[in-house]
Protein backbone atom coordinates (compact mmCIF):
# COMPACT_ATOMS: atom_id res chain seq x y z
CA UNK A 1 0.00 0.00 0.00
CA UNK A 2 0.82 3.82 -0.64
CA UNK A 3 2.48 5.65 2.26
CA UNK A 4 1.51 8.85 2.67
CA UNK A 5 3.19 11.93 4.31
CA UNK A 6 0.67 14.07 4.23
CA UNK A 7 -3.20 13.23 4.07
CA UNK A 8 -6.35 16.42 2.95
CA UNK A 9 -9.36 14.75 4.22
CA UNK A 10 -12.92 15.85 4.22
CA UNK A 11 -12.62 18.05 1.42
CA UNK A 12 -16.52 19.20 0.60
CA UNK A 13 -14.84 18.88 -3.08
CA UNK A 14 -12.08 18.24 -3.98
CA UNK A 15 -11.26 19.37 -7.70
CA UNK A 16 -8.54 17.85 -9.94
CA UNK A 17 -8.57 18.95 -13.12
CA UNK A 18 -7.10 16.28 -15.31
CA UNK A 19 -4.65 17.87 -17.80
CA UNK A 20 -6.28 18.67 -21.18
CA UNK A 21 -2.82 17.10 -22.41
CA UNK A 22 -4.16 13.69 -21.56
CA UNK A 23 -7.36 13.87 -22.77
CA UNK A 24 -9.36 15.86 -20.73
CA UNK A 25 -11.94 18.12 -22.23
CA UNK A 26 -11.50 21.76 -21.33
CA UNK A 27 -14.53 21.99 -19.02
CA UNK A 28 -14.05 18.63 -17.06
CA UNK A 29 -13.01 19.29 -13.44
CA UNK A 30 -12.55 15.41 -12.02
CA UNK A 31 -14.62 16.68 -8.70
CA UNK A 32 -14.91 14.05 -6.11
CA UNK A 33 -17.41 15.04 -3.42
CA UNK A 34 -16.33 14.35 0.00
CA UNK A 35 -12.45 13.88 -1.34
CA UNK A 36 -9.13 13.18 0.27
CA UNK A 37 -5.49 13.78 -1.01
CA UNK A 38 -2.97 11.84 -0.34
CA UNK A 39 1.21 13.17 -0.82
CA UNK A 40 4.54 11.66 -0.15
CA UNK A 41 7.38 13.09 -1.87
CA UNK A 42 6.43 16.61 -2.34
CA UNK A 43 4.10 15.08 -5.17
CA UNK A 44 0.17 13.63 -5.54
CA UNK A 45 0.33 9.84 -4.50
CA UNK A 46 -3.34 9.47 -4.19
CA UNK A 47 -6.51 11.25 -4.25
CA UNK A 48 -10.45 9.94 -4.08
CA UNK A 49 -13.54 10.07 -1.72
CA UNK A 50 -12.15 10.17 2.22
CA UNK A 51 -14.47 7.35 2.23
CA UNK A 52 -11.75 4.86 0.44
CA UNK A 53 -9.01 6.85 1.49
CA UNK A 54 -7.87 3.89 4.33
CA UNK A 55 -8.08 1.14 1.54
CA UNK A 56 -5.71 2.92 -0.62
CA UNK A 57 -3.31 4.59 2.01
CA UNK A 58 -1.14 3.91 4.90
CA UNK A 59 -0.99 6.02 7.58
CA UNK A 60 1.96 5.89 9.74
CA UNK A 61 2.57 7.57 12.73
CA UNK A 62 4.70 10.73 10.94
CA UNK A 63 1.58 11.25 8.20
CA UNK A 64 0.44 14.83 8.81
CA UNK A 65 -3.35 14.95 8.40
CA UNK A 66 -5.52 17.65 8.04
CA UNK A 67 -9.14 17.35 8.44
CA UNK A 68 -11.18 20.24 6.15
CA UNK A 69 -14.39 20.16 7.08
CA UNK A 70 -16.03 20.47 4.31
CA UNK A 71 -13.35 23.00 2.29
CA UNK A 72 -12.73 23.57 -1.30
CA UNK A 73 -9.42 21.96 -2.50
CA UNK A 74 -8.58 22.87 -5.93
CA UNK A 75 -4.71 22.55 -7.53
CA UNK A 76 -2.77 25.21 -6.23
CA UNK A 77 -3.33 28.60 -9.24
CA UNK A 78 -0.76 29.63 -11.89
CA UNK A 79 -0.42 32.77 -13.29
CA UNK A 80 1.09 32.80 -16.26
CA UNK A 81 1.63 36.36 -16.73
CA UNK A 82 2.92 39.06 -14.53
CA UNK A 83 5.53 42.13 -14.31
CA UNK A 84 6.12 41.40 -10.63
CA UNK A 85 9.37 43.44 -10.56
CA UNK A 86 9.02 46.95 -10.50
CA UNK A 87 8.96 49.97 -7.96
CA UNK A 88 7.25 53.25 -7.86
CA UNK A 89 3.17 53.69 -8.77
CA UNK A 90 1.37 55.05 -11.43
CA UNK A 91 -2.11 56.12 -9.35
CA UNK A 92 -1.58 59.83 -11.59
CA UNK A 93 -2.03 58.05 -14.96
CA UNK A 94 -4.93 56.25 -13.69
CA UNK A 95 -6.98 59.14 -13.48
CA UNK A 96 -5.69 60.79 -16.25
CA UNK A 97 -6.71 57.63 -18.43
CA UNK A 98 -10.67 57.64 -16.54
CA UNK A 99 -10.30 61.14 -18.18
CA UNK A 100 -9.93 60.07 -21.78
CA UNK A 101 -6.08 59.72 -22.12
CA UNK A 102 -4.88 57.37 -24.14
CA UNK A 103 -2.50 54.84 -22.59
CA UNK A 104 0.14 55.10 -25.64
CA UNK A 105 -0.11 58.75 -25.92
CA UNK A 106 0.96 58.70 -22.18
CA UNK A 107 4.14 56.10 -23.33
CA UNK A 108 4.95 58.90 -26.39
CA UNK A 109 5.24 61.22 -23.66
CA UNK A 110 7.68 59.60 -21.84
CA UNK A 111 5.08 58.32 -19.08
CA UNK A 112 3.57 55.19 -18.34
CA UNK A 113 5.98 52.09 -18.52
CA UNK A 114 8.85 54.62 -19.09
CA UNK A 115 7.87 56.51 -15.65
CA UNK A 116 8.28 52.76 -13.90
CA UNK A 117 11.77 52.44 -15.71
CA UNK A 118 12.74 55.46 -13.77
CA UNK A 119 11.68 54.23 -10.60
CA UNK A 120 12.70 51.28 -11.08
CA UNK A 121 16.49 51.92 -11.96
CA UNK A 122 16.68 54.69 -9.09
CA UNK A 123 15.33 51.93 -6.16
CA UNK A 124 17.77 49.62 -4.38
CA UNK A 125 18.12 45.83 -5.11
CA UNK A 126 16.80 45.38 -1.55
CA UNK A 127 14.14 47.49 -1.96
CA UNK A 128 12.69 45.79 -5.32
CA UNK A 129 13.13 42.25 -3.58
CA UNK A 130 11.42 43.90 -0.40
CA UNK A 131 8.65 44.99 -3.27
CA UNK A 132 8.16 41.43 -5.27
CA UNK A 133 8.04 39.21 -2.18
CA UNK A 134 5.03 41.37 -0.48
CA UNK A 135 3.16 41.06 -3.88
CA UNK A 136 4.12 37.45 -4.26
CA UNK A 137 2.52 36.74 -0.63
CA UNK A 138 -0.38 38.41 -1.71
CA UNK A 139 -0.47 36.79 -4.89
CA UNK A 140 -0.44 33.20 -2.89
CA UNK A 141 -3.54 34.40 -0.08
CA UNK A 142 -5.46 34.07 -3.67
CA UNK A 143 -3.99 30.25 -3.83
CA UNK A 144 -1.60 30.75 -6.31
CA UNK A 145 1.66 28.48 -6.55
CA UNK A 146 3.22 29.02 -10.02
CA UNK A 147 3.89 32.19 -11.08
CA UNK A 148 5.44 33.82 -14.33
CA UNK A 149 7.56 37.03 -13.61
CA UNK A 150 9.24 39.31 -16.34
CA UNK A 151 11.72 41.80 -16.07
CA UNK A 152 11.01 45.16 -18.66
CA UNK A 153 11.27 47.46 -16.64
CA UNK A 154 15.13 48.03 -16.37
CA UNK A 155 15.59 48.04 -20.67
CA UNK A 156 19.54 48.12 -20.42
CA UNK A 157 21.96 45.42 -19.85
CA UNK A 158 22.88 46.27 -16.24
CA UNK A 159 18.93 47.12 -14.78
CA UNK A 160 17.36 44.23 -16.66
CA UNK A 161 20.15 41.72 -15.36
CA UNK A 162 19.41 43.22 -11.77
CA UNK A 163 15.58 42.42 -12.28
CA UNK A 164 15.68 38.86 -12.97
CA UNK A 165 18.78 38.31 -10.22
CA UNK A 166 15.65 40.06 -7.98
CA UNK A 167 13.51 37.32 -8.77
CA UNK A 168 15.90 34.48 -8.91
CA UNK A 169 16.92 35.80 -5.16
CA UNK A 170 13.05 35.79 -4.29
CA UNK A 171 12.58 32.38 -5.78
CA UNK A 172 14.99 31.14 -3.46
CA UNK A 173 13.47 33.06 -0.42
CA UNK A 174 9.79 32.88 -1.59
CA UNK A 175 7.90 29.32 -1.40
CA UNK A 176 6.00 30.57 -4.87
CA UNK A 177 7.14 28.68 -7.54
CA UNK A 178 8.82 31.74 -10.12
CA UNK A 179 8.58 31.55 -14.34
CA UNK A 180 11.60 34.04 -15.20
CA UNK A 181 10.85 36.16 -18.57
CA UNK A 182 13.04 38.47 -19.99
CA UNK A 183 11.30 41.59 -21.56
CA UNK A 184 13.95 43.62 -22.60
CA UNK A 185 11.34 44.91 -25.72
CA UNK A 186 9.15 46.08 -23.34
CA UNK A 187 9.73 49.73 -24.72
CA UNK A 188 12.65 52.33 -25.88
CA UNK A 189 14.67 53.80 -23.26
CA UNK A 190 15.08 57.03 -23.32
CA UNK A 191 18.86 56.36 -23.97
CA UNK A 192 17.74 55.07 -27.45
CA UNK A 193 14.74 57.35 -27.89
CA UNK A 194 14.30 58.21 -31.55
CA UNK A 195 16.93 55.31 -32.35
CA UNK A 196 14.54 51.80 -31.62
CA UNK A 197 16.37 49.89 -34.22
CA UNK A 198 19.85 50.50 -32.69
CA UNK A 199 18.05 49.21 -29.23
CA UNK A 200 16.48 46.16 -30.86
CA UNK A 201 20.21 45.31 -31.95
CA UNK A 202 21.23 46.10 -28.34
CA UNK A 203 18.66 43.69 -27.03
CA UNK A 204 19.46 41.12 -29.53
CA UNK A 205 23.57 41.18 -29.54
CA UNK A 206 24.25 42.45 -25.88
CA UNK A 207 21.42 41.74 -23.18
CA UNK A 208 19.56 38.51 -24.86
CA UNK A 209 23.49 36.60 -24.57
CA UNK A 210 24.10 37.68 -21.45
CA UNK A 211 20.81 36.67 -19.99
CA UNK A 212 20.92 33.42 -21.49
CA UNK A 213 24.93 32.62 -20.01
CA UNK A 214 23.73 33.40 -16.64
CA UNK A 215 20.64 31.26 -17.44
CA UNK A 216 18.36 34.01 -15.75
CA UNK A 217 15.83 33.47 -17.99
CA UNK A 218 13.36 30.97 -19.29
CA UNK A 219 11.05 32.48 -21.63
CA UNK A 220 11.82 35.84 -23.84
CA UNK A 221 8.68 37.85 -24.62
CA UNK A 222 8.23 41.56 -26.55
CA UNK A 223 5.41 44.13 -26.55
CA UNK A 224 4.32 43.97 -30.20
CA UNK A 225 2.16 47.18 -30.97
CA UNK A 226 1.21 50.27 -32.61
CA UNK A 227 4.12 52.71 -31.29
CA UNK A 228 6.26 49.71 -29.71
CA UNK A 229 8.03 47.08 -31.40
CA UNK A 230 7.00 46.08 -34.95
CA UNK A 231 6.68 42.73 -36.27
CA UNK A 232 9.99 42.54 -37.86
CA UNK A 233 11.53 43.49 -34.38
CA UNK A 234 9.57 40.82 -32.71
CA UNK A 235 10.65 38.01 -35.10
CA UNK A 236 14.26 39.09 -35.12
CA UNK A 237 14.59 39.58 -31.17
CA UNK A 238 12.50 35.96 -30.21
CA UNK A 239 14.32 33.97 -33.39
CA UNK A 240 17.21 34.88 -31.17
CA UNK A 241 15.91 34.09 -27.99
CA UNK A 242 14.94 30.47 -29.46
CA UNK A 243 18.51 30.39 -30.64
CA UNK A 244 19.70 31.24 -27.02
CA UNK A 245 17.79 28.94 -25.24
CA UNK A 246 14.69 31.45 -24.12
CA UNK A 247 11.78 29.73 -25.53
CA UNK A 248 8.89 32.93 -27.28
CA UNK A 249 6.09 34.19 -25.91
CA UNK A 250 4.66 37.62 -26.87
CA UNK A 251 2.39 40.36 -26.24
CA UNK A 252 0.00 40.83 -28.94
CA UNK A 253 -2.96 42.60 -29.87
CA UNK A 254 -3.50 44.64 -27.04
CA UNK A 255 -4.10 47.75 -29.07
CA UNK A 256 -4.09 46.86 -32.74
CA UNK A 257 -3.10 43.52 -34.99
CA UNK A 258 0.01 43.68 -36.09
CA UNK A 259 0.13 39.80 -36.63
CA UNK A 260 1.25 38.49 -33.63
CA UNK A 261 -1.09 35.47 -33.39
CA UNK A 262 0.80 34.18 -36.85
CA UNK A 263 4.13 34.85 -35.62
CA UNK A 264 4.11 33.28 -32.24
CA UNK A 265 1.89 30.09 -34.03
CA UNK A 266 5.53 30.41 -36.69
CA UNK A 267 7.19 30.35 -33.59
CA UNK A 268 6.21 27.75 -31.60
CA UNK A 269 5.59 30.68 -28.89
CA UNK A 270 3.81 28.97 -25.43
CA UNK A 271 1.33 31.31 -25.63
CA UNK A 272 0.20 34.90 -27.03
CA UNK A 273 -0.86 36.93 -24.19
CA UNK A 274 -3.59 39.78 -24.61
CA UNK A 275 -5.18 39.46 -27.82
CA UNK A 276 -7.85 41.82 -27.62
CA UNK A 277 -7.89 42.18 -31.54
CA UNK A 278 -7.06 39.30 -33.34
CA UNK A 279 -7.94 38.09 -36.67
CA UNK A 280 -9.72 34.15 -37.12
CA UNK A 281 -6.62 33.85 -39.29
CA UNK A 282 -4.63 34.35 -36.27
CA UNK A 283 -6.46 32.04 -34.09
CA UNK A 284 -6.56 28.86 -36.53
CA UNK A 285 -2.70 29.40 -37.00
CA UNK A 286 -2.70 29.08 -33.02
CA UNK A 287 -5.18 26.45 -32.25
CA UNK A 288 -2.59 24.42 -35.34
CA UNK A 289 0.33 25.31 -33.71
CA UNK A 290 -0.41 24.06 -30.18
CA UNK A 291 -0.01 28.32 -29.08
CA UNK A 292 -1.98 29.20 -25.49
CA UNK A 293 -4.32 32.31 -25.80
CA UNK A 294 -3.30 33.92 -22.23
CA UNK A 295 -6.36 36.62 -21.68
CA UNK A 296 -5.97 39.40 -19.31
CA UNK A 297 -9.55 40.83 -18.28
CA UNK A 298 -7.44 43.09 -15.44
CA UNK A 299 -5.79 45.03 -18.09
CA UNK A 300 -9.29 45.99 -20.22
CA UNK A 301 -10.80 46.47 -16.38
CA UNK A 302 -8.27 48.89 -15.71
CA UNK A 303 -8.35 50.64 -19.47
CA UNK A 304 -11.86 51.10 -20.02
CA UNK A 305 -11.72 48.22 -22.94
CA UNK A 306 -14.16 45.60 -23.22
CA UNK A 307 -12.05 42.15 -22.61
CA UNK A 308 -11.82 39.70 -25.55
CA UNK A 309 -15.06 37.31 -26.40
CA UNK A 310 -13.53 33.80 -25.31
CA UNK A 311 -15.87 32.34 -27.70
CA UNK A 312 -14.27 32.87 -30.88
CA UNK A 313 -10.69 31.21 -29.10
CA UNK A 314 -12.86 28.23 -27.65
CA UNK A 315 -14.35 27.68 -31.19
CA UNK A 316 -11.00 27.79 -33.26
CA UNK A 317 -9.32 25.43 -31.04
CA UNK A 318 -6.98 27.29 -28.90
CA UNK A 319 -6.37 26.99 -25.10
CA UNK A 320 -7.52 29.94 -23.00
CA UNK A 321 -5.73 30.60 -19.77
CA UNK A 322 -6.31 33.89 -17.73
CA UNK A 323 -3.33 35.89 -16.36
CA UNK A 324 -3.37 39.18 -13.82
CA UNK A 325 -0.65 40.60 -15.85
CA UNK A 326 -0.19 42.32 -12.62
CA UNK A 327 1.79 45.55 -13.36
CA UNK A 328 1.72 49.61 -11.72
CA UNK A 329 0.53 50.76 -15.26
CA UNK A 330 -2.79 48.54 -16.49
CA UNK A 331 -3.31 46.13 -14.26
CA UNK A 332 -2.78 46.68 -10.60
CA UNK A 333 -3.69 43.44 -9.09
CA UNK A 334 -2.62 40.16 -7.72
CA UNK A 335 -6.36 38.88 -7.49
CA UNK A 336 -6.16 35.72 -9.91
CA UNK A 337 -9.83 34.90 -8.74
CA UNK A 338 -11.18 38.25 -9.76
CA UNK A 339 -9.93 37.10 -13.15
CA UNK A 340 -12.01 34.05 -13.21
CA UNK A 341 -15.30 36.51 -12.67
CA UNK A 342 -14.49 38.56 -15.24
CA UNK A 343 -13.30 35.60 -17.12
CA UNK A 344 -17.00 34.39 -16.67
CA UNK A 345 -19.21 37.35 -16.51
CA UNK A 346 -17.40 39.48 -19.54
CA UNK A 347 -15.84 36.76 -21.82
CA UNK A 348 -18.30 34.27 -21.63
CA UNK A 349 -15.78 31.27 -20.17
CA UNK A 350 -17.62 28.46 -18.81
CA UNK A 351 -17.25 28.91 -14.59
CA UNK A 352 -15.15 25.49 -15.08
CA UNK A 353 -13.31 26.81 -18.48
CA UNK A 354 -12.78 29.65 -16.00
CA UNK A 355 -10.66 27.27 -13.85
CA UNK A 356 -8.98 25.68 -16.21
CA UNK A 357 -7.64 28.99 -17.37
CA UNK A 358 -5.96 29.73 -14.33
CA UNK A 359 -4.87 25.83 -13.61
CA UNK A 360 -4.34 23.88 -16.57
CA UNK A 361 -3.91 25.96 -19.39
CA UNK A 362 -2.42 28.55 -17.11
CA UNK A 363 0.52 25.54 -16.83
CA UNK A 364 0.48 24.51 -20.26
CA UNK A 365 0.76 28.34 -21.26
CA UNK A 366 4.21 28.37 -19.15
CA UNK A 367 5.17 24.40 -20.59
CA UNK A 368 4.64 22.98 -17.68
CA UNK A 369 0.72 20.66 -18.03
CA UNK A 370 0.70 17.83 -15.80
CA UNK A 371 3.27 19.10 -13.86
CA UNK A 372 1.57 22.00 -11.91
CA UNK A 373 -1.97 23.17 -11.87
CA UNK A 374 -3.53 19.85 -11.61
CA UNK A 375 -3.65 17.31 -8.76
CA UNK A 376 -3.14 14.01 -11.43
CA UNK A 377 -1.08 11.46 -9.70
CA UNK A 378 2.29 12.55 -10.11
CA UNK A 379 1.80 15.96 -10.54
CA UNK A 380 3.86 18.93 -7.76
CA UNK A 381 1.44 18.46 -4.77
CA UNK A 382 1.19 22.47 -4.71
CA UNK A 383 -2.25 22.40 -3.52
CA UNK A 384 -5.05 25.43 -2.41
CA UNK A 385 -7.42 24.60 0.04
CA UNK A 386 -10.77 27.75 -0.35
CA UNK A 387 -12.87 28.71 2.19
CA UNK A 388 -16.16 28.27 0.08
CA UNK A 389 -18.29 25.62 0.11
CA UNK A 390 -18.41 25.21 -3.85
CA UNK A 391 -16.04 25.89 -6.39
CA UNK A 392 -17.82 28.05 -8.23
CA UNK A 393 -18.28 30.50 -5.26
CA UNK A 394 -14.09 31.36 -6.27
CA UNK A 395 -15.59 33.51 -9.26
CA UNK A 396 -19.25 34.11 -7.72
CA UNK A 397 -17.94 35.50 -4.36
CA UNK A 398 -15.58 37.98 -6.15
CA UNK A 399 -12.80 40.54 -5.06
CA UNK A 400 -12.27 38.37 -2.04
CA UNK A 401 -9.12 36.41 -0.89
CA UNK A 402 -10.40 32.87 -0.84
CA UNK A 403 -7.50 30.83 0.08
CA UNK A 404 -7.26 29.28 3.67
CA UNK A 405 -3.92 27.62 3.22
CA UNK A 406 -1.64 26.87 0.72
CA UNK A 407 0.87 24.05 0.17
CA UNK A 408 3.53 23.50 -1.89
CA UNK A 409 4.97 20.72 -2.67
CA UNK A 410 2.95 18.98 -0.14
CA UNK A 411 4.50 21.71 2.17
CA UNK A 412 1.79 23.97 4.27
CA UNK A 413 3.24 27.07 3.13
CA UNK A 414 0.72 30.00 4.01
CA UNK A 415 -2.66 29.55 5.81
CA UNK A 416 -4.52 32.18 7.10
CA UNK A 417 -6.32 30.89 10.37
CA UNK A 418 -3.94 28.13 10.98
CA UNK A 419 -5.73 24.82 10.25
CA UNK A 420 -4.34 22.56 12.93
CA UNK A 421 -2.68 19.15 12.18
CA UNK A 422 -4.65 16.43 13.70
CA UNK A 423 -1.70 14.34 13.48
CA UNK A 424 1.68 13.54 12.29
CA UNK A 425 5.27 15.44 12.82
CA UNK A 426 7.10 18.03 10.68
CA UNK A 427 11.24 17.59 9.67
CA UNK A 428 10.48 15.96 6.33
CA UNK A 429 12.93 17.25 3.81
CA UNK A 430 11.57 19.26 0.60
CA UNK A 431 13.66 18.56 -2.77
CA UNK A 432 15.03 21.32 -4.33
CA UNK A 433 12.66 22.81 -7.12
O1 LIG B 1 0.86 43.92 -20.24
N1 LIG B 1 1.26 45.99 -22.55
C1 LIG B 1 2.40 46.12 -22.11
N2 LIG B 1 2.83 45.89 -20.89
C2 LIG B 1 1.99 45.88 -19.74
C3 LIG B 1 1.78 47.24 -19.19
C4 LIG B 1 3.02 47.81 -18.64
C5 LIG B 1 2.88 49.17 -18.00
O2 LIG B 1 2.02 49.98 -18.38
O3 LIG B 1 3.69 49.42 -17.10
C6 LIG B 1 0.72 45.11 -20.03
O4 LIG B 1 -0.39 45.64 -20.03
FE1 LIG C 1 1.79 42.37 -19.67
Amino acid sequence: MLEAEVILKHAGQLVTVPPRARGARDDELGVIEDGALAIAEGRVLWAGPTAALARHVKVTPRTEIYHLHGRVVTPGLVDPHTHLVFAGTREHEFALRAAGRPYLEILAAGGGILSTVRATRAASDDELLRLALARLSRCLSFGVTTLEAKSGYGLSLEHELRILRTIDRAAQIHPVRLVPTLLAAHAVPPEFKGRQAAYVRHVVDEILPAVATERLAEYCDVFLDQGVFTLEQARRILERAARLGLRPRLHAGQFSDLGGAQLAARLHAASADHLEHVSAAGLRAMAKAGVTAVLLPGAALSLGMKPPDARPFLRAGVPVALATDLNPGTSMTENLLLMMTIGVTQQKLTPAQALRAVTDHAAAALGRSGRVGTLAIGAEADVAVFDVADWRQLAWHFGVPHAEMVLIEGEVVWSRDPIRRISGRRGRRRRRR
